[in-house]
């Protein structure tokens, strides 16, 4: 807007507000409903039942009807919209028609299961007070506005399985109040941005399927919150940062389908919490770390589709809550060790395409169910 416009514009603003009574809250309420009924005119509603009770109203009526009302519209007491809730809903549209100067009371925000197309408006900076956003599994395109990095009371932002380019935004680093970043399942390329780590409260992180290139960024490491990193099926290279080794609440640890290379730190076997590890299909090589011994709750080790070599570390007989270990598809050598058969846990461990020599131990022979040699195994996917 130019300055002469923006004037104007002033002008006009106060205008308004001088010759017009002082907006009660109950027609700042009317205010917001009819940009509900503008944006509900806009949606193609594949379920008829979903928005039937967003209905103009009649000129008598107290604006408080949307709050008492309305499917999905939650109001704070002095009768603004605070939550919108429309989740698996049927519906069909974009985010153009809506003004998110009218949902500035909004704190929890849900489309989540639609069929939402465009892009996402860089106006939603405006909903200040959002701490909830879940826009996942919709048809969302175009880049994710680097505006969002300014909506600093985000601790829930969800918007996987979309059709979202582009890079991720350096500007969400300044997120430190947020507790999950789901981004999975769209087509965001480029590299990870190294400001991630900034996020001093995530818990979830799951960037997987996508088209990321680049480094894992050793300040991931910072973050000391989080139960899940996962970044499975995207391009990402170099080696895996011994920084992770610091995440102490680490539970998941995916990084499979990657292009990553170079050997499994040694530190990782400080990851006590770990209970699912997942590096296959990268470019790993070197020996298996015989620290991995001490990840005592882990629970499934995918290692497969990789480049190890050298011995299978007796050591891995430790992990007595394991029950799933894959190490096909290496260059691994030498025989099976004995201490194998200490895994008590153990239904399924894959040994096929290696350089193994020797007789299958027998001790392995005292399982209840234990499949060996066998099939690649079926990947595990958490959100
Ligand atoms: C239509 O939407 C309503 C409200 O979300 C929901 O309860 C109902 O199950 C939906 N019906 C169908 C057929 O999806
Ligand atoms: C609004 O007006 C209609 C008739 O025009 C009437 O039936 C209804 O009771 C009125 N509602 C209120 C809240 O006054
Ligand atoms: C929206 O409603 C669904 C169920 O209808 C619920 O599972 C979900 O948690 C709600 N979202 C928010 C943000 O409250
Ligand atoms: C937000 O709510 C407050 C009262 O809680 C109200 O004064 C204000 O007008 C509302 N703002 C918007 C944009 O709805
Ligand atoms: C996803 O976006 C790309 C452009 O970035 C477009 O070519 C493609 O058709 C879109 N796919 C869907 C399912 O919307
Ligand atoms: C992370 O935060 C620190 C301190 O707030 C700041 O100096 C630094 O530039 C940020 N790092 C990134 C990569 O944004
Ligand atoms: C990998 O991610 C792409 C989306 O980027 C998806 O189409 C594909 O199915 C995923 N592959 C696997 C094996 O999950
Ligand atoms: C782990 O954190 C400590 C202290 O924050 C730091 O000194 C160390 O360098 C980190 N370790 C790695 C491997 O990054
Ligand atoms: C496992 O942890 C113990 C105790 O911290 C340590 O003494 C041992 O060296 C570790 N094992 C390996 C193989 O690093
Ligand atoms: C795998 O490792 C062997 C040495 O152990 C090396 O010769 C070969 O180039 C490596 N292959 C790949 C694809 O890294
Ligand atoms: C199995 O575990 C027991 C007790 O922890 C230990 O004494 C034994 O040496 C282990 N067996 C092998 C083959 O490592
Ligand atoms: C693995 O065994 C094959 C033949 O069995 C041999 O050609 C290859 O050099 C061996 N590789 C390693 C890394 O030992």
């Amino acid at each position: 807007m130019s300055s002469s416009n923006f004037l104007l514009f002033s002008l006009t603003l106060l205008i308004i507000t001088v010759l017009l009574p002082i907006p009660n809250f109950a027609s700042a309420s009317l205010e917001e409903a009819n940009n509900l009924l503008k944006w509900k005119v806009s949606l193609e509603i594949t379920n008829k039942s979903s928005l039937s009770s967003w209905m103009p109203l009649p000129m008598n009526s107290s604006a408080s009807v949307p709050c008492t009302s309305w499917f999905g519209v939650v109001c704070n007491a002095d009768g603004s919209i605070q939550k919108l809730n429309l989740t698996s809903s049927g519906l069909r549209g974009t985010l153009q028609e809506i003004s998110f100067f009218l949902l500035q009371n909004l704190t929890r925000f849900d489309l989540r299961v639609n069929n939402f197309f465009g892009p996402i408006p860089p106006q939603i900076r405006l909903l200040s007070k959002l701490i909830y956003l879940d826009f996942s599994q919709n048809q969302f395109s175009g880049e994710i506005p680097p505006e969002i990095g300014s909506m600093i009371s985000l601790e829930f932002l969800y918007l996987y399985s979309n059709n979202l380019s582009s890079s991720i935004p350096s500007s969400l680093g300044a997120l430190t109040s947020l507790n999950v970043l789901s981004l999975y399942q769209n087509q965001l390329s480029g590299s990870i941005p190294s400001s991630v780590g900034n996020m001093s409260n995530l818990y979830r992180l799951n960037l997987a399927h996508n088209k990321l290139s680049g480094p894992i960024p050793i300040d991931l490491g910072k973050l000391k919150s989080l139960t899940r990193l996962l970044v499975s099926n995207n391009t990402l290279s170099g080696s895996i940062p011994s920084s992770i080794a610091n995440l102490s609440n680490l539970h998941f640890l995916f990084l499979d389908m990657n292009k990553l290379s170079g050997p499994i730190p040694i530190e990782l076997g400080n990851l006590k919490a770990l209970t699912n590890f997942q590096v296959s299909e990268n470019l790993l090589s070197g020996s298996i770390p015989s620290s991995l011994e001490n990840l005592s709750d882990l629970q499934c080790m995918f290692l497969q589709k990789n480049n190890f070599s050298g011995l299978i570390p007796f050591e891995l007989g430790n992990l007595k809550s394991l029950t799933e270990l894959a190490l096909s598809n290496n260059q691994l050598s030498g025989s099976i060790p004995l201490s194998l058969a200490n895994m008590s846990n153990l239904r399924s461990l894959y040994l096929d395409w290696n350089n193994l020599s020797g007789p299958i131990p027998m001790e392995l022979g005292n399982f209840k169910s234990l499949n060996i040699l066998v099939q690649p195994p079926a990947r595990h996917a958490p959100s």
